[in-house]
């Protein structure tokens, strides 16, 4: 397949959508893919589940291997499995672009992040919505992006929690007070409404499943989000 370039926001001011491809119909992923990719998507958001983590098993570094070697897009690698770290050196080889890992796994938070940045990939840190902003504190630091989950993970057509909306503002002032450059995702729920609240609450990567690979038109989701 031909390469198309990648969009690569520069700074956290950007708006990104990344459609998130547990959404897309698995029986041909290659065409998923470019579907989003025509229809204006930024980044393809990967979700892998192990069945420990959370509630749901979904794909591992093979599924991060087909989308890579299908185009050149941005892959936005949402880690939701137990032990991150044991399989951290298969999702970098498999060609992510940036892997975000749970605060709540089994892990050394840091050591994660350094070998993520050491492999040549961004590194995103997650919290769930019932995690506290203190828990990921000591690490705003050492991520490219802060992602915060908006529904409880593990399933696809959630409902977006608007509590989280609170938790996304103080991590935006903890960034602008410490001069930090993290970008803030949220991911769960998104469409256009939501994604607008989000937006002013300062989150800058949308995350959107459903909204997105199942609209009527994809591109017009993509649109609406963006410009929510
Ligand atoms: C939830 C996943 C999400 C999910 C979002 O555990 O992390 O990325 O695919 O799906 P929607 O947008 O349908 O809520
Ligand atoms: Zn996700």
């Amino acid at each position: 397949m031909a390469s198309l370039i990648p969009v690569i926001p520069k700074t956290f001011r950007d708006r990104v959508v990344s459609p998130s491809l547990l959404a897309a119909d698995f029986s041909c992923i290659g065409d998923e893919v470019s579907r989003a990719i025509h229809a204006g998507a930024d980044w393809i958001h990967l979700d892998v589940m192990d069945g420990h983590f959370v509630d749901n098993i979904s794909f591992g570094p093979a599924m991060v291997q087909t989308v890579h070697e299908s185009n050149d897009i941005f892959l936005d690698v949402h880690l939701m499995i137990s032990r991150p770290d044991h399989y951290l050196g298969r999702f970098i080889a498999a060609g992510s672009d940036l892997i975000t890992v749970h605060v709540e796994a089994e892990h050394d938070v840091a050591e994660t992040l350094r070998r993520i940045r050491e492999g040549g990939c961004e590194a995103g840190l997650a919290l769930n919505p019932a995690t506290p902003l203190s828990a990921v504190e000591p690490y705003l630091d050492q991520i490219d992006l802060l992602l915060c989950m908006t529904v409880v993970p593990g399933f696809g057509g959630q409902a977006f929690m608007p509590e989280v909306l609170e938790k996304i503002k103080a991590a935006v002032k903890i960034r602008e007070t410490n001069r930090l450059t993290y970008h803030v995702e949220v991911d769960g729920g998104i469409d256009a409404v939501t994604a607008a609240r989000c937006f002013t609450a300062g989150a800058n990567v949308m995350v959107a499943g459903s909204s997105t690979f199942r609209a009527p038109e994809m591109a017009t989701a993509i649109t609406h989000i963006r410009n929510a």
